[in-house]
C-alpha cells in the first residue's frame, strides 16, 4: 500500500490560505471540516500542516538556489519540530513495544497479533463505509485519505537504504510490485489517480483534518531518518497487514454506490495483494533483522504501534465528522481552493 506525504501529494500552498513554513499559524486557518477540533485528542493543526509542507519540499527533485544555506537553516528548525513530535509519539507506545518478544519467532508472531488487537483494528467507521455512508460520505472520507496520502513506493525506497540484505531484497521486491513490475499501468500510484479523478476529489491541505496529516507525517518523519530506519520497517510492514481488511470494506461500499470496478480496481488489488506483501514482509524483512539484531525489536514494533495509532486518530476523527453532532459534510470539490498533482492513497 502507498503511504506517507511526499512532495507531489502536496497542494501548492496558497498565499494567504496556508501557513508558510517559518512562519506561526493564523488563528482560523487551521483546517476544519463540519466540527471542531477535538480538545486533547487532536494534534495541533498547525505544527501537522508545518510539517506537511516541509515533506512537500524535502522530498521534491530541485535544482540549486541562491538560497540554499538560508533554506538549511529552516530544514534544521523542521527536523528539530519533527524531531519532538515524533519523539512524543515513541513515548506513547513504548511501553507496549518494550513488552514485544526479543527472538525472531515470537516477535513475528506478536506482529501478527496486532492484525486482530492493534489500535484501530475492526473500526466500525470501514463497515459503515461498505453498508450505510452515502456518495457524498464516501467522497469525503476519501477526500481526507488521499490529501494525506505519501506513497509507499518512495517511502519503502527511502527505509531500504544501507539494509541487511535479506531484507533489503524484501523491501526490493515490494517496491518492484508497487512499480507494477515495470508496467506503467500496473503502477499503484497511478491507480489511485484513477479514483480521485473519477470521482472528482479535490484534497487540500487546508481542508485536510490534522490526524490524517500526522498520519502522513509519522510515516515520512520515520522513513527520512535513519535513527528511525527500523520504525519505518515497522510502520510499513503494519500496513500491508492491516491494510487488506479496510480495502475489502471501501470496495465494498463503492461498489455498494454504484462507482463501477475499472475504478476501484485500486481497492481490490489490495485487498488481496497485501496479504502476500504482509506475509513475505513479516518473513523476509522483519523475521531476519530481528533474528541478527534483537535489539531492532523494540523499534519495529514502536514504529508500528505509532503507525497504528495514527491511523486509530484518524477513524475517530472521520466519525467524529461523518456521524458527529451537527456534522456538515464538507463538499470537497466546492470546499477546495487548491488540488493536489499526484495522489497517493491509502486505506488506514
Ligand atoms: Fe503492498
Ligand atoms: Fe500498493
Amino acid at each position: 500500500m502507498p503511504d506517507g506525504y511526499l512532495a507531489a501529494d502536496v497542494p501548492t500552498p496558497q498565499p494567504g490560505t496556508l501557513p508558510q513554513p517559518g512562519t506561526s499559524p493564523q488563528p482560523g486557518t487551521s483546517p476544519q471540516l463540519g466540527t471542531s477540533p477535538q480538545p486533547g485528542a487532536s494534534p495541533e493543526p498547525g505544527l501537522q500542516q508545518r510539517l506537511a509542507l516541509f515533506n512537500a519540499t524535502r522530498f521534491n527533485p530541485a535544482l540549486p538556489t541562491a538560497t540554499w544555506r538560508e533554506d538549511i537553516a529552516t530544514q534544521a528548525e523542521r527536523l528539530r519540530e519533527e524531531g519532538e513530535w515524533l519523539e512524543q509519539r515513541r513515548g506513547a507506545v513504548a511501553g507496549r513495544a518494550a513488552a514485544a518478544p526479543r527472538d525472531a519467532d515470537g516477535f513475528v508472531a506478536w506482529f501478527q497479533e496486532l492484525e486482530r488487537t492493534g489500535p484501530g483494528q475492526g473500526d466500525a467507521l470501514f463497515t459503515w463505509l461498505a453498508d450505510e455512508a452515502s456518495l457524498d460520505e464516501m467522497r469525503w472520507f476519501l477526500t481526507q485519505e488521499v490529501a494525506g496520502e505519501a506513497g509507499f513506493d518512495d517511502l519503502a525506497a527511502l527505509t531500504q537504504v544501507k539494509l541487511s540484505q535479506q531484507a533489503k531484497l524484501e523491501v526490493a521486491r515490494n517496491y518492484w510490485d508497487e512499480m507494477g513490475r515495470g508496467n506503467p499501468k500496473g503502477m499503484h500510484g497511478p491507480m489511485l489517480e484513477v479514483i480521485a479523478d473519477r470521482l472528482g476529489l479535490q484534497p487540500t491541505l487546508a481542508t485536510t483534518v490534522p490526524e490524517s496529516l500526522a498520519l502522513a507525517n509519522v510515516m515520512a518523519g520515520l522513513a527520512c531518518n535513519r535513527r528511525y530506519a527500523y520504525h519505518s520497517i515497522g510502520a510499513l510492514g503494519v500496513i500491508e497487514q492491516t491494510a487488506p481488511s479496510r480495502a475489502i470494506l471501501v470496495a465494498r461500499g463503492m461498489k455498494r454506490l454504484g462507482i463501477p470496478p475499472q475504478d476501484r480496481h485500486y481497492f481490490d488489488l489490495h485487498a488481496v495483494l497485501d496479504i502476500k506483501h504482509s506475509e513475505a514482509w513479516n518473513a523476509e524483512a522483519i523475521h531476519p533483522l530481528v533474528a541478527e539484531n534483537p535489539a531492532v525489536a523494540p523499534a519495529i514494533a514502536e514504529g508500528a504501534l505509532m503507525r497504528l495509532e495514527a491511523g486509530l486518530a484518524c477513524f475517530e476523527r472521520y466519525r467524529a465528522e461523518l456521524w458527529g453532532e451537527g456534522a456538515a459534510l464538507a463538499a470537497p470539490a466546492a470546499q477546495a481552493s487548491e488540488s493536489s498533482g499526484r495522489r497517493g492513497f491509502c486505506v488506514r
